[in-house]
């Protein structure tokens, strides 16, 4: 069995930013220039993020709770940090650039939701946090329930929806730094979330059919994006998913 996960913590260390520090002075002067259709674009996959960071961020505490190595408990830790800051990342920019109104997060989520599909939410408001009860009740299933999150959620679904906005954001007819180096930043978090995920499973030495189901669970979710992110996104999240599974030691075909 492979323990030890304090370089992970090191490395979350050596990577925090500050959402505060980005200048979005260009991107509110861009945005009311964007064509109709950029504007529908980059406002349903913001929503998205809205809705998923906010969702993640509270959901992580059960699976910190239940670690038992304690090198484990810190990474969980460093990433819980990294999820709050994401979510309050995408909450400024729908503040600032875009103007959503509300009197704080939830409200200006709660105005954007009508933005995603309800698969999307149903995935990150109820399938999910069921999850995080159920490993928080019995304390079991932190294996799978990391494949789940991690490599299924922020390996397939998330990494999709964070390369589709970034396409996006370079296909403007006008650009939005702020919102672009924010996007690369929070890709770069993302990034060791998916490894420490994967490190988790490698040293659990699961069997085919949790591999199965992480496969089937991948396909699945990518979906929920609806028409905010193109096939070949899907299947390129999926390529690098199997890739991972591979990499991670996991033998399925
Ligand atoms: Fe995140
Ligand atoms: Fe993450």
């Amino acid at each position: 069995m492979i323990t030890g996960y304090g370089h992970f913590a090191q490395l979350a260390d050596s990577l925090q930013w500050d959402e505060a520090d980005i200048d979005f002075s260009a991107d509110r002067e861009a945005w009311p220039q964007l064509t109709v259709a950029e504007n529908e674009n980059i406002l349903g996959l913001l929503a998205g993020f809205l809705v998923a960071e906010n969702a993640v961020s509270t959901q992580l505490g059960a699976y910190q709770l239940v670690a038992s190595d304690p090198s484990m408990k810190k990474v969980f830790q460093a990433q819980i940090r990294d999820e709050v800051r994401h979510a309050r990342f995408f909450d400024l920019v729908a503040a600032e650039v875009v103007g959503v109104p509300g009197d704080d997060r939830d409200a200006r989520r709660d105005a954007l939701r009508a933005y995603v599909d309800a698969e999307l939410v149903d995935l990150f408001e109820e399938r999910l946090p069921a999850t995080a009860q159920r490993l928080a009740d019995t304390g079991e299933g932190l294996t799978a329930a990391v494949g789940l999150y991690h490599m299924v959620i922020e390996g397939v679904v998330l990494v999709a929806g964070q390369h589709a906005m970034l396409d996006a954001l370079e296909c403007l007819s006008v650009p939005l730094p702020g919102v672009r180096r924010g996007m690369e930043l929070v890709l770069r978090d993302e990034r060791w979330h998916i490894g420490f995920g994967s490190r988790i499973v490698q040293a659990a030495d699961v069997g085919v059919d949790e591999v199965e189901s992480m496969l089937e669970q991948g396909e699945t979710a990518a979906k929920v994006w609806g028409n905010l992110i193109t096939t070949e996104a899907i299947e390129t999240a999926m390529r690098q998913h199997r890739r991972r599974l591979k990499a991670a030691g996991i033998k399925f075909w």
